[in-house]
Parts: structure tokens; C-alpha cells; sequence
């Protein structure tokens, strides 16, 4: 399975101090020396990790292949035109949000994001959009010719850890905690069915399948499990566990998890 690791978390712990380290450029050796297939970075329109000058650099000095994420604005999508990354994952963006909190609304903002695409693939950049894991999702995608879709995990995600999370430090009864665990772990059940129907119905129109979102190394396992998914961008755990262990160790780590 394939690896991006979004090294944006670097970038957010340089712009806390507002000078020049860490350096999201220094990563790209180690990331490639781990393992990984793919850099995956977000040029946000308020700036605030990723700099202009940092897409540059990465995207010109990186050895491996470079996942743009970016919003539909024309700003930015003429900017990701001049960059040239090798993929631009399209992403819905609100400036008060804390992350990326759900998939792009593929079926209202059709004509925006045709102009877009077609502005991207025109300039020979491999376009993703990400997306929630909806049929409706998927075929609007498909039939905006996009090359690939990324399955925003958050809710699975969010599911799980409230699953595997303290549950016993809330102040529920026993009787009452598993109850509010069965229903979790029906909720995650339904929630891996429909990755799995959707990767599978995708790969089936041609489309090629990425998830991402809130994956850790506790609950990726159950994503590398769906064949049809065939690569994982993750940041936030890669970048958290880097702090302790250095960031090449952190996606050995990972990498470890991703074999099938
Ligand atoms: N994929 C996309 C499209 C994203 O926007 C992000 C960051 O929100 C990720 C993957 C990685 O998410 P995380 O940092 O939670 O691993």
C-alpha cells in the first residue's frame, strides 16, 4: 500500500515561533529514505503552515512525487498550475477550521470544480478530490473525470477512538458503557462496510482509491485491510510520533503497518 506522508505539521511548528526552523524542506531526504511513495503538502489560502515559497522548494527539490492539496479558489489553482505538482488533491477549506473537518460537496460545486480540473489536468497534473465515502460522491466524481478520489476518513476515525478511547473515565454505569460499546462498534462495522462497498464500486468505474484523515497506528490496520484502497496520506500521527522517536523511525513505523 501506498504511503504519503503530509508533512505540514512541520511547517505549523515553525510558523509558533515565526522564524526559519524547522524546515518542511529538510524532511524530503528522510521521508524518501524511509520509505514513503509521496509527499503530501497543503498550500492553504490563509498560509497558515505551508508558505508559497515552501510549495516551491519541496515541489522543485523533492525526489519523491508531490500531493498538492489545495482549495478550488482560482487563486490557488492558478498557483498549483505554475507549481506543477506531479498530483493536486482538491479539498474544501474553512478558515476557521482547526483541519480539513470533511469532503468536498462534489455534487453543488460541479461547475467550479470542472473549471478547475480542467485547468489542472491541462497543465498535466493528475487530479484527486477528496471527498467523503456517499455513492453520490463517487459517481460525481467520476463523471468529472477526475483520476483519483481520497476517502476522508475523520468519521471512522473519530468513531474508533471513542470506541478504543477511556471510555471508563466518563461517568457512565456499567451497564450503560456497554451499551454505548456495542452501539460504537456497530457504528465502526458500518462505517469499514461502506469504505469497503464505495473503494470497490470506485475502482470498478476506474477511478483510483485514496483514504485519509485522523489515521494513527492504532487504527490503520483496518483501512490497509480493504484491498481496493491503494494508498494513505497521513500527517498528524506520522509528525506526533516523530517528536519522540525522529521522523524517519515514525514511518518505518508506519510503512510496517501498510504491508498486505
Ligand atoms: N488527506 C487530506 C486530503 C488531508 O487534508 C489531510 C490533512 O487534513 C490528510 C490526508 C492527513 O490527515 P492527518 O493529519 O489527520 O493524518
Amino acid at each position: 500500500m501506498l504511503l504519503g506522508v503530509n508533512i505540514d505539521h512541520i511547517a505549523v511548528l515553525r510558523e509558533a515561533r515565526a522564524i526559519a526552523d524547522p524546515d518542511p524542506l529538510d524532511a524530503l531526504s528522510i521521508v524518501k529514505r524511509a520509505g514513503a511513495d509521496q509527499i503530501t503538502i497543503h498550500l492553504r489560502e490563509d498560509r497558515r503552515h505551508i508558505r508559497d515559497s515552501d510549495a516551491e522548494n519541496i515541489i522543485k527539490h523533492s525526489m519523491l512525487p508531490i500531493n498538492l492539496e489545495c482549495a478550488i479558489s482560482p487563486e490557488i489553482i492558478d498557483i498549483v498550475t505554475t507549481l506543477r505538482p506531479h498530483r493536486a488533491t482538491i479539498v474544501p477549506e474553512k478558515r476557521e477550521e482547526v483541519t480539513t473537518e470533511g469532503g468536498l460537496a462534489v455534487v453543488g460545486e460541479q461547475i467550479a470544480l470542472q473549471r478547475a480540473i480542467a485547468q489542472l489536468q491541462a497543465n498535466e497534473i493528475e487530479v484527486s478530490l477528496f471527498i467523503d465515502p456517499t455513492i453520490e460522491s463517487v459517481e460525481a466524481s467520476k463523471s468529472l473525470g477526475v483520476e483519483w478520489i481520497e476517502f476522508h476518513t475523520g468519521k471512522y476515525a473519530n468513531i474508533y477512538a471513542m470506541l478504543y478511547g477511556n471510555l471508563a473515565s466518563t461517568p457512565y454505569s456499567i451497564a450503560e458503557l456497554e451499551l454505548t460499546r456495542t452501539k460504537l462498534k456497530k457504528m465502526l462495522r458500518d462505517e469499514l462496510k461502506i469504505l469497503r462497498c464505495l473503494s470497490y464500486d470506485a475502482v470498478e468505474m476506474g477511478l483510483r482509491v485514496a483514504a485519509g484523515h485522523g489515521l494513527n497506528y492504532h487504527n490503520v490496520k483496518e483501512i490497509v485491510d480493504i484491498e481496493t484502497i491503494e494508498e494513505l496520506n497521513i500527517g498528524q500521527s506520522i509528525i506526533a510520533r516523530s517528536v519522540f522517536s525522529g521522523l524517519e523511525q515514525a514511518i518505518l513505523d508506519m510503512r510496517a503497518l501498510l504491508l498486505r
